[in-house]
């Protein structure tokens, strides 16, 4: 069985006591499971809190005893290393919180905050030399899909990156996200994943990443999971609404496995 990158995108949700919740009922879920063997084998889990809740998820996860702890990442990051940056978060300061992971170029960072591809490259450029790995996001909008140009907005972000070196561009997560299908319950057929998901690792590849790693992410549920991960081209899920429950998020990963 192939590995699945379950990765839960908190988005602004979840306070510390809910992120407390959150991992006492992992704990639950995991321990004595086969999900416990799963994890870090066939299913690597990580979760992306908003920064408030960074140290109580770190501390959580020290005390979850013999239960395997989900990867922690951000869910952003500023390029520059400290300074009068108000409102910006540092690599370091996310290395100190215990993040080993941070999201990139997610479309609500581009459209609601403006971010551009050259902004989003200098942060993924940043985020590699510091050994944080970067879970670069990407996708089309609806106006763009209906016309005909969602594999040009595609390969125009993932050649954004096209200045970093073959070894940097394999360390990168990739994470296919049409705008469409954030949010909205309206998922991308399996058959529309797996294309713009084939496509990205055609592209990745031309560009030096021979087995780079492309995650589907836009309203993936237990019910349609199944169906998107068993794709050969989608190596996992970015899950935002039903990642905020351990018991929903992991059951995504338990109907693909059929435990
Ligand atoms: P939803 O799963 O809530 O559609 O969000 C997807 C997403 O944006 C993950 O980054």
């Amino acid at each position: 069985m192939k590995k699945i990158y379950l990765y839960g995108n908190w988005k602004m949700n979840m306070t510390r006591a809910e992120t407390e919740g959150f991992y006492k009922d992992f704990a639950e879920q995991v321990t004595g499971s086969p999900l416990a063997a799963a994890m870090g084998k066939t299913l690597e889990a990580a979760v992306f809190p908003p920064f408030t809740s960074l140290g109580t998820a770190a501390s959580a996860a020290k005390s979850l005893a013999s239960c395997p702890a989900p990867i922690l990442g951000a869910q952003n990051v500023y390029f520059e290393p400290k300074g009068a940056f108000t409102g910006e978060v540092s690599i370091a300061m996310l290395k100190d919180v215990g993040c080993t992971h941070v999201i990139l170029g997610h479309s609500e960072r581009r459209t609601i905050f403006g971010e551009t591809d050259e902004f989003i490259a200098r942060k993924v450029k940043a985020a590699l030399d510091a050994g944080l790995v970067p879970v670069f996001c990407y996708g089309e909008t609806l106006t763009e899909r209906e016309g005909n140009a969602a594999f040009d907005v595609v390969s125009r972000q993932l050649r954004a990156l096209s200045a970093l070196s073959p070894a940097e561009l394999e360390k990168i997560i990739y994470a296919y996200e049409p705008v469409w299908a954030i949010g909205t319950g309206k998922s991308a057929t399996s058959a529309e994943a797996q294309e713009v998901c084939a496509y990205s690792k055609k592209l990745t590849g031309e560009m030096g990443a021979s087995s780079a790693a492309v995650l589907y992410g836009g309203s993936v549920k237990p019910d349609n999971a199944k169906e998107l991960l068993s794709m050969d081209a989608i190596d996992g899920a970015l899950v935002g609404g039903a990642s905020l429950k351990a018991d929903t998020f992991l059951q995504i990963y338990k109907g693909y496995a059929g435990i």
